[in-house]
């Protein structure tokens, strides 16, 4: 291969979304481009592919990129609301079908998926993680990996990003500044990225973000030193949406070409879509800039990708439109109804299907505002609504408004109209939250209350004394205090995809259990932000008796006489529900928290009786937290350590038996990784809020 055909591997072009424009033919058969970004017309891949193939000096084929988020056609619940499902053999089905589907088409390459540990519901992209802890995101980012990557009839390469800690960006503030010290980075934000690379994915996109002043796709600390030094990764890295030529935006690079190099230095494979690349590596080359050895390098790495992918194998796969199938939307419907958490339920729920109910609010019949952000391929046609389902249950017992034009509309000049509706039913269904715009990239907010005059519409039909429901559809964790006190019964759905109605129905009348677990804390108000679990816990941690509210302080008071902890004057310091927190239809009991004999690769072993306690069929996730009461290093309060989703028939009792592990124990103390035996505090309960505990002695 010549130097420029070499380079082309290393360059990737936006699509021309179904044509083929001469420009792009030219670029393709002379070997000028390595990968597509957003074509995803089969008939238009099919070309593309032969040219490549048949036309091209070195008959190399695309990569066909895509951001394949949480389906591709079947639309399932934003990765926030999977996440709740804390079911990592659900998820690795749902990246399976969304590879089957999009493969048919010709993409073969996801960016996804999403590993940011997001601790801030300021940031629209935590509608893309999977939360605030790093165990839940480290096993089902793996999970997704292994259902993109595994089924080799229809295998879509992974894409794990934003390579590294994106989600703790200033202020909530997408793209903003990210300052994290090593022992937090090893500790929080690098854990699942490593996990997922050791379930085999093949690529990997730096953050836009500049991270302890230096951004990922200049960091060669990070990318060669971290991800191909400790971890042995040896697939390709792409560079996140131009920026590459970013670099000189942020300051790092006197130009373009020195932004190409330092990239290429660092260990960037593939230019997505800046053009840096094509411009200036040849002439860096030529001028003695950079070394054609290290080009050899990047480009080797691309093609193991191509070659793990099959898009060398016989027979060349002819692409056409993805097939719809009942089962897709069935498996949308159950990751959707398992993402779906019931915070509040006054006895309101289950819902009777005999009577007359009133479904009011702006998200309830909204077939492309339920599928949340990060939906480019979403088939709104597929969508069933809240309003669509339970008009197929309730038919003519059901009334409904929108009351409001947006969830951002201040009018409340409907108000009494969808009182007069409440008032001849027998309960109130309030579809409310954010449209899919709001969340997502770039859509930040520095207030996370519901937009518009929603808790004014909540406030007003309360008033009624009718049961009320609530059902909240967003891409964020939302400030729903004043919600929490006038419902009688509350769910959180995230943004819950193609199924949304269907789902909500189902858990709503108890045709299946409310099982979804919170995989963020809710907070009370922005204020409290970040607000998460996992805290340190602080030389002078708040107590019920330190903690006094900022109304009941004597104006008198001298300075020291308040306690002095950490703690807000002006909120109670517990946050609204607490991670890993859900109700169920039964209640669950959790007892005998025992240590058991420990095999020679655990640290400690533990059992407990799980019995359901109540009369009917149900699930729990059952989460085991760990903390480290003394180590060289502070460590969190809490920390997740293993968890198990479980059923239970009315009344039956199950053991189970969670193994931790040296390495589930050992950490980052800023200086190296350690396992440091001593005195662990182990909780097993139903929320990180909570739990049976026990002192262990780990030798
Ligand atoms: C975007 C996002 C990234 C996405 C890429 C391609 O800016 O940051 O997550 O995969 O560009 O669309």
């Amino acid at each position: 291969m010549s130097l420029e055909q070499k380079i082309g591997q290393l360059v990737q072009v936006e699509g021309a979304y179904g044509s083929l424009p001469d420009h792009l033919r030219e670029a393709v058969v002379c070997g000028a481009v390595g990968s597509i970004i957003n074509e995803v017309d089969p008939a238009t891949l099919n070309e593309l592919q032969r040219i490549a193939r048949e036309e091209s000096p070195h008959g190399i084929p695309l990569l066909i990129g895509r951001d394949v988020i949480h389906g591709f056609h079947t639309v399932f619940p934003i990765p926030l609301g999977m996440a709740a499902s804390w079911n990592d053999t659900l998820v690795e089905q749902a990246a399976r079908l969304s590879a089957w589907e999009a493969a048919q088409q010709g993409v073969n390459w996801t960016f996804s998926p999403m590993l940011d540990v997001s601790r801030d519901p300021r940031w629209g992209r935590i509608a893309e993680s999977f939360g605030e802890d790093p165990l839940l995101t480290a096993r089902l980012g793996a999970a997704m990996v292994r259902g993109y990557q595994n089924d080799t009839e229809h295998p879509l390469v992974s894409c794990l990003k934003h390579f590294v800690g994106y989600g703790a960006c200033e202020a909530g503030k997408d793209y903003n500044t990210t300052n994290l010290p090593e022992i937090e980075l090893r500790n929080v934000y690098l854990p699942p990225f490593e996990a997922a690379v050791r379930a085999g994915a093949l690529t990997v996109m730096p953050s836009f973000s500049d991270l302890n002043g230096m951004p990922p796709s200049g960091n060669a600390w990070l990318l060669r030193d971290v991800l191909r030094g400790e971890w042995q990764f040896d697939g390709l890295v792409v560079s996140d949406w131009a920026s590459i030529s970013q670099l000189v935006v942020h300051g790092v690079a006197e130009n373009e070409a020195n932004a190409a190099a330092q990239a290429a230095r660092a260990g960037v494979n593939m230019d997505m879509v800046s053009g840096a690349y094509a411009a200036h590596l040849a002439q860096l080359v030529e001028a003695g800039a950079l070394n054609e050895q290290l080009v050899d390098e990047l480009v080797l790495e691309v093609l193991r990708v191509k070659f793990a992918a099959g898009l060398f194998d016989a027979p060349v796969r002819v692409y056409h439109m993805a097939t719809q199938t009942p089962a897709a939307l069935a498996l949308a419907q159950e990751v959707a109804e398992q993402s779906i958490v019931l915070l509040k339920n006054n006895d309101v729920l289950p819902l009777a299907i005999e009577g007359r109910v009133c479904l009011l609010g702006p998200l309830a019949d909204q077939p492309y505002e339920q599928l949340g952000t990060w939906v480019f391929d979403g088939d709104v046609a597929r969508s069933v609504t809240i309003r669509e389902a339970f008009a197929a249950t309730f038919g003519g017992r059901l009334s409904y408004d929108p009351v409001l034009e947006t969830s951002r509309d201040r009018s409340q000049a409907g108000f009494d109209a969808a009182a007069t509706l409440a008032w001849q039913s027998d309960v109130v269904v309030l579809a409310l939250g954010e449209e899919a715009i709001l969340s997502g990239e770039a859509h930040c907010r520095s207030d996370i209350q519901l937009p518009g005059a929603q808790s004014a519409l909540v406030e007003h039909i309360a008033a009624l004394g009718k049961p009320v429901i609530v059902a909240i559809l967003a891409g964020r964790p939302l400030a729903i205090s004043e919600v929490v006190e006038r419902a009688d019964a509350l769910l959180y759905a995230w943004h819950p995809g193609s199924m949304a109605g269907t789902a909500l129905l189902n858990v709503i009348t108890g045709g299946v259990d409310a099982s979804g677990r919170l995989p963020v804390t809710l907070p009370r108000r922005v204020g409290q932000v970040p607000i998460y679990y996992a805290h340190g816990h602080t030389g002078k941690p708040a107590t019920p008796e330190t903690v006094i509210h900022i109304d009941d302080i004597d104006p008198k008071a001298p300075q020291t006489s308040i306690g002095n902890t950490s703690f807000h004057l002006d909120v109670d310091p517990s946050p609204l529900f607490p991670f890993g927190f859900g109700l169920s239809y039964t209640t669950f009991e959790f007892h005998n928290l025992r240590e058991e004999a420990v095999a020679d690769d655990e640290a400690v072993a533990m059992a407990v009786d799980v019995i359901n306690s109540g009369a009917r069929a149900g699930v729990t996730v059952a989460q085991l937290y760990v903390r480290d009461l003394v180590a060289s290093a502070t460590r969190p309060v809490r920390e997740l350590k293993a968890y198990e989703r479980l059923t239970l028939e009315a009344g039956e009792r199950r053991t189970l038996r969670f193994s931790i592990s040296r390495d589930a124990l050992s950490f980052h103390n800023g200086r190296a990784k350690v396992f440091e035996p001593g005195r662990f505090r182990i909780w097993v309960g139903e929320h990180a809020a909570c739990g049976l505990s026990a002192e262990v002695l780990v030798e």
